[in-house]
């Protein structure tokens, strides 16, 4: 939870737009970029014709789902980060006997509103919601700490992890999971750096609406002053560091003003907001086992866009 001040500001988020604000390269976290806007702008991206990770991980899981089921089944299959919890039915419609389906999320209303909706739709299963920020280390329940266990992190969430950062969450994964447990995960590919580009940049705008979005909300919950017509999305693949970079570009020397706190911006600046991380399948399994698993599975499309892995825990 987080704390407000007497005005309803979120304290943590406040400190965090200041600290990253303040730093020579300016950034500001993409946990930020998620509020209600933000997540609507979201779903929308992942609906455009040139957003093809969704889709292609959609269709891998379809085509693979009983594959897939049969890699999960009898165990109780933990969801890190739900959502909405969409690309699970895929495979609760192909599995047969898990022992629960375990949805984390930090959102308390999602995760309630989800688990619910599964309960409905999955009268047999047993949901067992989990509220927690899945990036530190949280306790499960017992009953499914005792059992074996399956992880599902879909989306390449993981790509908007820094190179240490996955490892950290993966090596956390692995202890969690456990003696013959494993980790459904989807990864998005390097690629041909136009297809990047075209992804992060698409034509209708929505992803310039998403990033902008992130200063729309510091105006209305940190009372700041940016003028969002002085500000420019841009994304860029970034080779040596095989991420995506989004940024936000000042289009003039400006001050903007938060909750009392003056920044200065040079004609050009940017702040960064968020990196999507891109693997090779041998890069990826080569943390894989550097995390304490042993890759067992890998599925891709035939345009070798995304990657879905089935990283078994190590003995
Ligand atoms: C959520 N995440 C995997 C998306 C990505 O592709 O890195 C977020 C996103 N940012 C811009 N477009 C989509």
């Amino acid at each position: 939870m987080l704390s407000s001040d007497n005005q309803g500001r979120s304290i943590e988020f406040l400190d965090d737009v200041i600290s990253g604000l303040s730093m020579e390269q300016k950034a500001l976290s993409p946990k930020y970029l998620y509020d209600a806007n933000g997540s609507a702008l979201f779903d929308k991206i992942c609906e455009l014709d040139e957003y093809y990770p969704t889709r292609t991980e959609v269709g891998l899981l379809s085509e693979r789902a009983n594959e897939i089921a049969k890699l999960v089944n009898g165990q109780h299959l933990i969801e890190f980060g739900s959502g909405s919890s969409t690309k699970i039915r895929i495979l609760l419609d192909a599995a047969d006997g898990l022992a629960s389906y375990v949805p984390v999320d930090i959102s308390r209303e999602h995760l309630l509103g989800a688990a619910g909706s599964i309960s409905s739709d999955y009268p047999d299963l047993e949901v067992i919601p989990v509220c927690a920020d899945f990036t530190k280390s949280f306790d499960l329940p017992d009953v499914v700490d005792n059992g074996t266990k399956a992880g599902f992190f879909p989306g390449s969430t993981i790509g908007n992890f820094s190179r240490n950062e996955a490892k950290d969450f993966l090596s956390m994964a692995a202890r969690m999971l456990g003696e013959g447990g494993g980790l459904v995960i989807g990864v998005d590919l390097k690629k041909d750096p136009r297809l990047l580009q075209a992804a992060y940049n698409d034509q209708q705008g929505v992803t310039a609406e998403f990033n902008l979005n992130l200063l729309t909300r510091i105006n209305r919950e940190l009372d700041g002053n940016f003028d969002l017509n002085a500000f420019t999305h841009d994304a860029r693949y970034v080779n040596d560091k095989g991420r995506v970079e989004m940024h936000l570009i000042s289009q003039k020397e400006q001050v903007v003003t938060i909750s009392g706190h003056a920044f200065n911006f040079k004609q050009d600046e940017s702040i960064h907001t968020e990196n999507s991380h891109k693997y090779d399948i041998a890069e990826f399994h080569d943390i894989g086992r550097e995390t304490g698993f042993e890759p067992s599975q890998t599925w891709t499309d035939s345009n070798e866009l995304f990657s879905v892995h089935y990283l078994k825990v190590a003995a």
